[in-house]
């Protein structure tokens, strides 16, 4: 059925309280993955996941090749790298901009319309055709002043330290590719970063079709599948994700984070959430003040020997900290930090993905976690 279709079959017949079992996608069966480019498949995820796309079904027209990036949402591509953007036309879309934290970078630009393919004369991989807005970038800042960059106040630029320190923007970045794909992310520097921003969401067409299509994606080692079917979801186990109130009216494919509980050398978890992050290779962690933890000296990591147990009710990432690292799920380093003010959180890295296979179900709004086999 049509994706309009499923939507009022979800209405009318409460779906959302069905069991959670891979017959909930029975009858759907359009998906293709878009591989990775590069893949080391003996060990992944150790570097950005690369995949390739176009603006156009032209195979002849500009290949882009961004970092897949579930730590943000929305298309951050530089402007000056796209041979058919100009000023003039940009300035007929909204300005915008979105702020990484992890990087300190802020990427300011404009919201552009624009048709993505994937897969295109790959006779292995059917063309997945998408339509987003892009955020052309125009300028790059690294708010690395003294002063917290807070997206409330400071939106599309950066704080000016008490000194007057403003850190310089550059115009005109080339090279910026980054295709954010996750969710829950509005609240983290990204307002704009909303689900009609995901291309791996707003999907037109799969290899000529989009009947029987049922919106979300799995990452595994080999790529991102996007479409969930009976045959591909096979085996997954859930965490419901909960509702936030981020937009007015709520994308119905708008969630918040995946619930989890993490401790760290054995002590009770702390209940809060994750981000399985696969934009960076280590981890960030916050606990309440009271938690026990053993840091490098004059610094904010972990030291080598700590046991780090993150619970997702069906699935643990479990991990010490500087064993093996270039194979398992420990992250390269862990961050702590304790705050009594921050639900607690974990950024996991993306090395989790070596271990688990994890789907996102949008219009369901939840995860889905299957062994790597
Ligand atoms: C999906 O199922 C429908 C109905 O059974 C069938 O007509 C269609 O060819 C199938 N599509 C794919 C991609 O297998
Ligand atoms: C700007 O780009 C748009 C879309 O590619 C194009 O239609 C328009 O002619 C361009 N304008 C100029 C001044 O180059
Ligand atoms: C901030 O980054 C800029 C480059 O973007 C660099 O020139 C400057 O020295 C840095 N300032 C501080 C305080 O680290
Ligand atoms: C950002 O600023 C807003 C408005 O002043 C404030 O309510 C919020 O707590 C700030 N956020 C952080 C993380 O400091
Ligand atoms: C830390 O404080 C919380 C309440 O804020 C409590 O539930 C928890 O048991 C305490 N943990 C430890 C290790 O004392
Ligand atoms: C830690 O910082 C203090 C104060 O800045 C300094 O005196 C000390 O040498 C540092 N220790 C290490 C191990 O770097
Ligand atoms: C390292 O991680 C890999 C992948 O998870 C696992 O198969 C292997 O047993 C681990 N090795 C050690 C020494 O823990």
């Amino acid at each position: 059925m049509l994706f309009q279709q499923f939507l009022r079959v979800l209405g009318a017949t409460s779906v959302l309280t069905a069991g959670a079992n891979a017959s909930d996608y029975d009858g759907f069966n359009t998906s293709a993955l878009i591989p990775f480019v590069d893949v080391d498949s003996a060990i992944p995820f150790t570097d950005y996941q690369l995949v390739n796309f176009w603006f156009s079904s032209d195979i002849s027209s500009t290949n882009y090749t961004p970092f897949v990036d579930t730590g943000s949402t929305g298309m951050v591509i530089s402007a000056i790298d796209i041979p058919e953007w100009n000023l003039s036309e940009a300035s007929c879309y909204p300005s915008g901009w979105e702020y990484l934290s992890s990087s300190k970078r802020l990427y300011t630009g404009n919201w552009i319309p624009k048709d993505v393919y994937f897969n295109l004369e790959d006779p292995d991989h059917e063309v997945i055709h998408s339509q987003v807005p892009v955020l052309c970038v125009t300028s790059v800042t690294i708010c690395n002043g003294t002063t917290k960059y807070n997206s409330t106040v400071n939106e599309g630029s950066c704080p000016t330290d008490p000194d007057g320190y403003l850190p310089p923007v550059t115009e005109y970045p080339t090279g910026i590719r980054i295709m954010g794909v996750g969710f829950d992310r509005q609240g983290d520097g990204m307002p704009q970063g909303t689900p009609d921003k995901n291309p791996f969401l707003n999907v037109v067409r799969i290899g000529g079709t989009l009947e029987d299509f049922w919106p979300g994606y799995i990452i595994t080692k080999e790529g991102v599948t996007i479409g969930l079917t009976e045959e591909n979801m096979e085996g997954m186990e859930y965490v419901w994700l909960p509702m936030i109130d981020s937009t007015t009216p709520r994308n119905p494919f708008d969630w918040g984070a995946i619930p989890a509980c993490m401790s760290v050398d054995g002590a009770t978890c702390s209940v809060g959430t994750a981000l399985l992050d696969t934009g960076l290779s280590n981890s960030y962690i916050t606990l309440p003040s009271n938690a026990s933890v053993s840091l490098s000296p004059n610094s904010t990591l972990l030291v080598s020997g700590s046991d780090v147990k993150i619970d997702f009710g069906v699935a643990l990432d479990e991990f010490v900290v500087g064993e093996n690292v270039t194979e398992g799920v420990t992250p390269t380093k862990v961050s702590v930090a304790l705050n009594d003010a921050r639900v607690p959180f974990v950024n996991t890295g993306r090395h989790v993905y070596r271990a688990w296979e994890v789907a996102f179900d949008a219009p369901l709004g939840r995860v889905g976690f299957r062994p790597v086999s």
